[in-house]
C-alpha cells in the first residue's frame, strides 16, 4: 500500500494504475460503515484508491472542525488489512494553497434538508470531490446512503458537468441496536448514546407505516416527530419526508422517496435515513 500526499505524485503514479480504479472519498476515522465502501471497490475494481481528508471548507464556523476524530496510523492499518493500493492524504495546504478562490456550486437539491441548517457544507463536499475526481480519475467512487443527499448531490454534479465516473451508493451499516455508524457517535456519552436510538426508532416506525400502506406524509412525519419528542435528550433539526431523487417534500408518497431526518442529541447533531421504495 502507498501513501501518497502531494497532487504531482498522485498524478505520476495514476499512468500506470490498473484499469479499473475504484476511489473511496473519506475524512478518516474509521468504522465498519466506511470499511464497507472500501470493500465493495475492492470486489469491483483492480485498483482502490482511498483518500483521507478532513475538509475545511464543508464545516460552518462554529461546527466540529478543530474536534473532528483523527486517527491517521489507526486509518492506514485498517485500509492495509483491505488490500487498498493507494492512500491520498493531501495537506490543507496542497488541497487549498493560498488564494484558491474556485468552487463548484450544484442549485437546488443543496438548499433543502442538511442544506438549510448548513449553509456553504454542500459547496464545500462539491468542490473537494470535483478535486479528488480530478486528481484521482476513478472509473468509479463510492459513497454511502448514510448520507443521503450527498450522494444525491455528487451524482447530480456528475451527471451534469459530464464528469467522467461513475457513483456506486452503499447501504448504511448500523450498530446491533440500529444506530448508523458514524465518526461522530464518538461525541456521545452513555446517556446521549442510549438517547440516540431514536433517530433509527422513527426511520423504523416511517417504514412500518409505509409498509402498512400509509401515503399520507404528513401523517408519518407527525408520528416520527411525536416519537422523537418523547425522547428528552433529542431536539429535531427537521424530519423529512421527500422524493429521492430531487428531495423534494411530498404530500402523498406516490414514487420512490427517502424519509430522513437530523436530530441533535446534547450537543451533537445525528443525521440518518432510509428509503421507501420498491416492494420493502
Ligand atoms: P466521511 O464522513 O468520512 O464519510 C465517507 C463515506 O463513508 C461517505 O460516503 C459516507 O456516506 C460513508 N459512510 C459514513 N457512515 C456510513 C455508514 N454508517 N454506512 C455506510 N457508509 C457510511 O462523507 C464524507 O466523509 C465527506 O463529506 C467526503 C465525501 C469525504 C468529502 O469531504
Amino acid at each position: 500500500m502507498q501513501v501518497v500526499k502531494t497532487v504531482t505524485e498522485m498524478r505520476k503514479l495514476r499512468r500506470q494504475l490498473n484499469e479499473p480504479v475504484g476511489f473511496v472519498p473519506t475524512m478518516g476515522y474509521f468504522h465498519e460503515g466506511h470499511l464497507s465502501l472500501v470493500r465493495q471497490a475492492r470486489k469491483e475494481n483492480s485498483t482502490v484508491v482511498v483518500s483521507i481528508f478532513v475538509n475545511p471548507t464543508q464545516f460552518g464556523p462554529g461546527e466540529d472542525f478543530q474536534d473532528y476524530p483523527r486517527d491517521l496510523e489507526r486509518d492506514l492499518e485498517l485500509l492495509e488489512r483491505e488490500k487498498v493500493d493507494i492512500v491520498f492524504v493531501p495537506s490543507e495546504e496542497e488541497m487549498y494553497p493560498s488564494g484558491f478562490s474556485s468552487w463548484i456550486d450544484v442549485e437546488g437539491v443543496t438548499e433543502r434538508l442538511e442544506g438549510a441548517s448548513r449553509l456553504e457544507h454542500f459547496r464545500g463536499v462539491i468542490t473537494v470531490c470535483a478535486k479528488l475526481f480530478n486528481i484521482i480519475q476513478p472509473t468509479r467512487a463510492y459513497f454511502g446512503q448514510k448520507d443521503a443527499q450527498q450522494a444525491v448531490v455528487i451524482k447530480k454534479m456528475v451527471a451534469d458537468l459530464s464528469m467522467n465516473l461513475e457513483i456506486t451508493v452503499v447501504s448504511t451499516i448500523r450498530e446491533s441496536d440500529g444506530l448508523a455508524m458514524s465518526s461522530r457517535n464518538t461525541y456521545l456519552n452513555p446517556e446521549e448514546r442510549q438517547a440516540a436510538i431514536v433517530l433509527f426508532r422513527a426511520l423504523s416506525l416511517a417504514r412500518e407505516l409505509w409498509q402498512g400502506g400509509e401515503k399520507d406524509a404528513d401523517k408519518i412525519r407527525h408520528e416520527m416527530t411525536s416519537l422523537i419528542q418523547k425522547e428528552p435528550l433529542a431536539r429535531i433539526d427537521y424530519v423529512s419526508i421527500a422524493d429521492a431523487n430531487t428531495l423534494e417534500e411530498l404530500k402523498a408518497i406516490n414514487r420512490p422517496a427517502l424519509a430522513s431526518l437530523a436530530v441533535r442529541i446534547g450537543k451533537t447533531r445525528l443525521i440518518d435515513n432510509v428509503l421507501l421504495k420498491g416492494g420493502k
